[in-house]
């Protein structure tokens, strides 16, 4: 397929490696969560990674993800991080996919479509101890509800919980998890232990060794992104994503014309403006008008006025800015560095979003596979 367009993201393998090992607790295994494309990375390829470095199960949102998965010949256990959606549990099944459970109706479909398969699948059991989004409420119904999953063709693989402020709050936390224990003490007194019990995301698998259990479920480390709090810097993280695209036009204004639609950046004296090709329709999004700096030759330049949907302006000044020069939207150049988290501020979001926001128009490619060379990534050549 024709990549004419310089606009990619530039994911390095490599790094997400490199979190995995940072993240990965010595007596705890890793779940590398890679739903919605890896969080916008690409998630065959970063799950693949994150395998190599020694995670051992891939956490997704729907079936549909994990099957993906498994067409891309990954063969590493994949948890659904919800209920299967009605009608999906049999191709799940098949697919070998592990489902989460957490209401008699979702077990009684489950349970349908693994006597139709002859099979015994391993559930996951979720309790909800405070985040209150999805799972098994009270948690004290625990033993009542994997007892019913047992008897209904079921093996009791895993119980989990979800923690909602672990990266900014300790009492919350600790409550959720005292919830948890008690569960899990509950069903260990019927006899009922599973192999994996896990409560930690990210932040906590950083903040709360406690929250450890035998499983932590990393998203946003994985990506080398804060949780919050500043919890990357204190666990090393190194950012595994880079936007870049290159310059297409260069103008030189003289003082006083205004750009963009809407004319809300006037130029204050004779400037030099570039157009780079990128804007909302890719994820760049149109609140980061007048107020984000992109990289151009190693120096900060701010957007100059609205985002459009396909191109963005950049006041680069008196730069001997030039058709074709690089331009990092998210990431390096030279000693500069602009972050998701960065761009997040100024959109009153989370990083999170940010990268999981950059569209499918802006093609993936991938630095650091391993038995391959590196990929080039000077002055926006798109790679073959
Ligand atoms: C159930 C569940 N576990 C783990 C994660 C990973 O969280 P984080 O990206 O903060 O590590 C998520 C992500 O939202 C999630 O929904």
């Amino acid at each position: 397929m024709i990549r004419a367009r310089p606009t990619v993201a530039e994911v390095d393998l490599d790094a997400v490696r490199h979190n995995v090992r940072a993240m990965k607790p010595d007596r705890a295994q890793l779940m590398a969560v890679v739903k919605a494309d890896g969080y916008g990375h690409g998630a065959t390829e970063v799950a693949r990674a994150a395998l190599e470095a020694g995670a051992t199960w891939l956490g997704v949102a729907t079936v549909e993800e994990a099957l993906a998965l498994r067409e891309s010949g990954l063969r590493a256990p994949i948890l659904v991080l919800s209920e299967l959606s009605r009608g999906s549990e049999s191709e799940a099944l098949a697919g070998g996919i592990t489902p989460t459970l957490y209401t008699e109706d979702g077990l009684r479909w489950l349970s349908s479509a693994a006597r139709s398969l002859d099979l015994t699948p391993g559930v996951h059991v979720k309790v909800d101890t405070g985040m209150h989004r999805v799972g098994l409420f009270p948690p004290d119904r625990a033993v009542e509800f994997v007892t019913g999953a047992v008897a209904a063709q079921c093996a009791f693989e895993g119980l989990w919980t979800h923690l909602a402020r672990a990266e900014e709050d300790t009492a919350t936390t600790e409550a959720q998890l005292r919830r948890f224990r008690r569960s899990s003490d509950d069903l260990a007194a019927a006899g009922l232990t599973p192999s994996y019990r896990h409560a930690a995301n990210s932040a906590a698998t950083i903040r709360h060794p406690e929250s450890h259990f035998d499983l932590v479920r990393v998203g946003i480390a994985l990506y080398g992104l804060d949780p919050g709090g500043g919890l990357g810097d204190r666990a090393g993280l190194r950012p595994a994503l880079r936007w870049r695209t290159a310059v297409t036009q260069v103008k030189r204004l003289p003082t006083g014309e205004a750009v963009s639609y809407g004319h809300r950046y006037r130029l204050e004296r004779d400037t030099t403006v570039a157009t780079i090709p990128v804007g909302y329709a890719d994820g760049y999004r149109r609140g980061l008008s007048s107020r984000a700096d992109v990289l151009i030759g190693g120096r900060r330049r701010r957007v100059a006025g609205t985002v459009t949907m396909d191109q963005t302006l950049v006041d680069c000044g008196d730069d001997p800015v030039q058709a074709g020069d690089e331009v990092v939207l998210i990431g390096r150049q030279g000693d500069q560095e602009v972050t998701a988290d960065e761009l997040a501020r100024i959109l009153a979001t989370i990083g999170y979003e940010v990268v999981c926001g950059i569209g499918p128009r802006v093609p993936r490619v991938f630095v650091g596979e391993q038995d391959q060379e590196p990929t080039p990534t000077r002055n926006g050549g798109a790679p073959s």
